[in-house]
This record gives C-alpha cells, sequence and structure tokens, in this order.
C-alpha cells in the first residue's frame, strides 16, 4: 500500500513536470533512424536550440517520451542524438527538451520494480522503509586510525570499512561535522572494491569527489554541471585523453558523409565511433576505484551496466525513498550519511537491495511513425 501511495506522489510530479516542459519551448522535428535497432544513431532537424547532452523528449498521444541525448550538432539545425532505447522512429514529431522526465521515469520503474517483489519480501520491505526499528550495534573488524579525523568520524570510517555484503550503515549527524570528509576517507580506504559514490545533486557530489585523487577517482557527469575545481576528475576529460583523437577524426568522416546524404557510410563510421567510445568508457570506469555520479546518472550511460561494491549515498536525508532505491541497487554494501540533530551510526541487513540488484535499464516504446500531437498533453 505504501509503495502504491509512493507511485501516486512520483506520478503526480512527473505530471507537474510534464506540464512545465510544455509551457517552455517546443518545436516540430524531423527525426531519421540511421542504422539498426541497438547500433543506431537519430538524426533530427529542428529549429529547437539543442545543446550537447541536451535530453530530447517526443511529444505523443499519452505524454512525453525521452528519446536520447544530443551527442553532437550537425550543421545549423542537425542534431545527432544517442538513443536512449531501441526503437525505430521516422517522421515529424513535437519536439522538447525532457530532461527532468527522467528521474520520475527511473522511480516508477525502480517502484514498479518493487510491487513485482513477492511476498513476503514485500513486508520486509515495507518494514524497511516506514517502520521504526531497533537496530543491531555496530561492529569493527579492525580498527585503523586517522589521524585527520575525531573519534566520531574514525568510528564511522571503522565500521564502514567492517561492512559485509548486504548490510547498510547510516550515517546522521548535524551540519558541518565532516561527514562529507569522512565520505571522502571511506571511498579512500576501501581496497579491493569498486565505490559509487552518490547523492540527488550534482554539488554534493563534487564536495566529495574534489577530496580525492584525480588519479583513482573519476566524476561522470555532463562538463556543464560539474564544479570547475573538478575538471581533472571529469570523466569526459578522461575518455578524451584515451580515445579523443580516433573519435575526433570518426566525428569529421561522419559530418562529411552526412553532407552528401551518404547514410550508409554515416552509419557505420558512428558504429565504429560508438564501440571505440564504450570502449574507452569501460576502462576508464573498471580501473578507476572511485566513481562520482549522481542517483540518476549511476543509472545512465556510460554506468548503466555497472555495479559497485560499496555505495556512499551523502545528503541522504534529503533524497527520496525510489531515489535512494536507484543508488542501493547499484552496490553490495550502502553508507548513508545524512543531516540531523544526534551524531549516530547504525548497521542493518539491506535485503531489498539485493533482491533488486538484477535490473536493466528501462525501456520505453515509441510510435514508429511519426506524427505530430497538436493538442499537447496534458
Ligand atoms: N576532523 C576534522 N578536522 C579538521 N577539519 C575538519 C574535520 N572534520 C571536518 N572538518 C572540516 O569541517 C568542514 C565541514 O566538513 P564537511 O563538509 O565534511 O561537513 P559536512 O557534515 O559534510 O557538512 P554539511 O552538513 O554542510 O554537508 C570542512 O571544511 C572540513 O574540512
Ligand atoms: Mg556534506
Amino acid at each position: 500500500m505504501e509503495i502504491e501511495y509512493l507511485k501516486k506522489l512520483v506520478e503526480e510530479e512527473r505530471e507537474i513536470a510534464i506540464r512545465e516542459i510544455l509551457q517552455n519551448e517546443k518545436e516540430v522535428g524531423e527525426i531519421k533512424t540511421i542504422g539498426e535497432p541497438e547500433d543506431h544513431f537519430y538524426l533530427i532537424k529542428t529549429p529547437l536550440r539543442l545543446e550537447r547532452d541536451d535530453v530530447v523528449g517526443l511529444v505523443i498521444e499519452e505524454g512525453i517520451i525521452n528519446l536520447g541525448f544530443v551527442l553532437r550538432r550537425y550543421g545549423k539545425y542537425t542534431y545527432l542524438v544517442y538513443p536512449t532505447h531501441d526503437d525505430y522512429i521516422e517522421g515529424d514529431y513535437l519536439l522538447v527538451k525532457s530532461e527532468s522526465l527522467i528521474s520520475y521515469d527511473l522511480q516508477l520503474y525502480i517502484l514498479n520494480k518493487l510491487e513485482e517483489l513477492e511476498n513476503p519480501t514485500i513486508q520486509e520491505v515495507n518494514a524497511l522503509l516506514f517502520e521504526d526499528k531497533t537496530l543491531p550495534p555496530l561492529t569493527v573488524k579492525s580498527p585503523k586510525n586517522y589521524p585527520h579525523l575525531d573519534e566520531f568520524q574514525k568510528e564511522v570510517v571503522n565500521c564502514a570499512l567492517s561492512l559485509s555484503k548486504g548490510e547498510l550503515l547510516l550515517v546522521v549527524g548535524p551540519p558541518g561535522t565532516g561527514k562529507t570528509r569522512v565520505i571522502s576517507t571511506i571511498a579512500n580506504e576501501v581496497a579491493n572494491s569498486r565505490v559509487l559514490i552518490t547523492s540527488h545533486t550534482n554539488r554534493a557530489v563534487d564536495e566529495a569527489i574534489e577530496r580525492l585523487p584525480p588519479e583513482s577517482s573519476v566524476r561522470v557527469a555532463s562538463p556543464s554541471k560539474v564544479s570547475n575545481r573538478l575538471e581533472k576528475h571529469l570523466f569526459e576529460k578522461k575518455v578524451y585523453d584515451t580515445a579523443g583523437e580516433d573519435i575526433r577524426l570518426l566525428d569529421a568522416e561522419i559530418d562529411k558523409c552526412l553532407a552528401k546524404g551518404d547514410y550508409s557510410s554515416a552509419r557505420e563510421l558512428y558504429a565504429e565511433r560508438k564501440s571505440i567510445y564504450e570502449r574507452a568508457c569501460k576502462e576508464i570506469i573498471s580501473k578507476t576505484p572511485v566513481v562520482g555520479a549522481t542517483l540518476i546518472k549511476s543509472w545512465l550511460p556510460p554506468l548503466s551496466k555497472f555495479k559497485f561494491g560499496l555505495v556512499l549515498m551523502d545528503e541522504a536525508s534529503q533524497v527520496t525513498i525510489p531515489l535512494a532505491l536507484l543508488g542501493l541497487v547499484k552496490g553490495e554494501k550502502y553508507v548513508l550519511v545524512g543531516g540531523s540533530q544526534a551524531v549516530t551510526a547504525r548497521s542493518e541487513e539491506c535485503q531489498v537491495a539485493r533482491e533488486l540488484q538484477r535490473l536493466q535499464l528501462p525501456q520505453s516504446k515509441v510510435p514508429s511513425q511519426g506524427k505530430v500531437v497538436e493538442e499537447a498533453l496534458p
């Protein structure tokens, strides 16, 4: 019942977001699918002013569906869009910028998956989410001394490093008590396991990642959303340091083919570009021990297929339950850090996240033939 209620809240917020999107810029665009599903991109011709990494949405009768991310602009009105699903789409649609929907779609996805879990798990989920519980005492396996931390902070770090698979550590402390410092220290200390530092805002992730060396941590986000202080940590920079030359050459070739209308060569070059880009992404994410990304971004490329040993969630007290679940599903052990009146640290089993660990990125279906919806919904 409680999950139903959460879904209703998210659906209501999604409706509000749709109304806001429809009040903003919207333009008709001609969409072409280039290539076979799973290895295709969209070519979109539209006066809608798009930037790199913008999310393009289609207005259809049922509402708005996200189509993909702008990869590059080609010519004045044409964009290459990296698809978020495998649908073949051709024709004229009303287009909008729809990034805000990603968050609601993912939250609804995870809540629907929760509902599908069989009893008695669903009771455990409700107990975990909604009931007050007495938590088991903290355990510390082999305590270490951290001279730059106070006694409470040391205890938290030692507890976090003693977690077993499936356990969750909840850390609560008032503003300015060093919670983010603790997160960075834990990330720095974890050996033999990959760490995700996450939160609901880019700023919170930046603050934890900037205290870590850029050699061992990577900040995954659109460069425009990240503080300048994190230039060396930026995922995009690392990708271009690894494969930038090849990618730039291929982009120039793709542009030439598109200019000639040679879509078949453009498609082949794009497939090559995609595989070079994805190889570089995989290499960087796999070899960098600490990854920083927002809860939503941790579900999107290049992180959609990656799981982590430890998830460190900062400012968790400001995160909604479905968003927090998205973070938990990405890991095997969890440290949730948030603000409150008292400084405490607790640990417990987190069975829900274990149950949900095999989830894939959701796909949405779009009508394959374009049609401009005049009366925008709702
Ligand atoms: N043990 C410590 N010794 C010295 N300085 C510390 C210590 N712990 C925290 N600080 C400093 O206190 C400031 C606040 O720390 P931090 O940002 O980690 O706190 P926070 O609890 O995350 O704050 P907020 O609630 O605003 O997110 C920082 O400048 C940090 O370097
Ligand atoms: Mg903080």
